[in-house]
């Protein structure tokens, strides 16, 4: 496996997407809705990047859309949904990575019809070349050029990998359709 994102690299994005965050939402209240499970690494230190001076709540989705393939299916499936009541507030959507874009638009048209105040959305990972909606996130880490499968950092393999600190790329040997 190819390093390709160092845990330093990876820190010092989270540090840059945290600071961002502090500067936009200064005096406000943001709620963070994490994608389960990938995101919930990512969600964990932006959290604590963000200044004091942003009132946080932290709250879950889980969807399913890869089951264990590497290619998505196409089909987001909600296993929890939000707790929170999110009319007139300013929401954020974490993830892990934006890769075909459906899991993100189906989140967001789910976050939209509660009608939050503001809604953004903020990735570590970008990956534009599988891309099959239109969708830019609005806070990103990394965008990745190529078509590599990534593992790490919460992203997963059939459910590998998640706790590794840094970020590779599988080999494709390695993968099983
Ligand atoms: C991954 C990732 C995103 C989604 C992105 O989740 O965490 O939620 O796929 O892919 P897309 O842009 O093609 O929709 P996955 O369904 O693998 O669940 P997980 O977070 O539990 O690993």
């Amino acid at each position: 496996m190819e390093q390709l994102y160092s845990q330093q690299a990876i820190a010092r994005q989270t540090a840059r997407i945290g600071a961002q965050i502090s500067r936009d939402y200064t005096g406000q209240h943001l709620v963070l809705v994490v994608v389960l499970k990938g995101a919930m690494f990512f969600a964990a230190d932006l959290a604590r990047a963000i200044s004091s001076d942003v009132e946080i709540s932290i709250d879950f989705v889980r969807v399913s859309s890869y089951a264990n393939a590497t290619q998505s299916s196409g089909t987001v499936t909600f296993k929890t949904r939000l707790e929170t009541d999110i009319s007139g507030k300013h929401v954020m959507l974490v993830e892990d990575i934006l890769d075909t874009g459906l899991t993100m638009r189906e989140l967001h048209n789910y976050l939209e019809k509660q009608q939050p105040a503001s809604l953004k959305l903020c990735t570590m990972f970008d990956k534009p070349c599988n891309r099959a909606v239109e969708i830019t996130p609005d806070y990103c880490g990394f965008t990745l050029t190529g078509n590599d499968f990534i593992i790490g950092y919460g992203l997963d393999y059939a459910e590998r990998y998640r706790n590794l600190n840094a970020v590779y790329r599988l080999d494709p040997e390695q993968l099983q359709h």
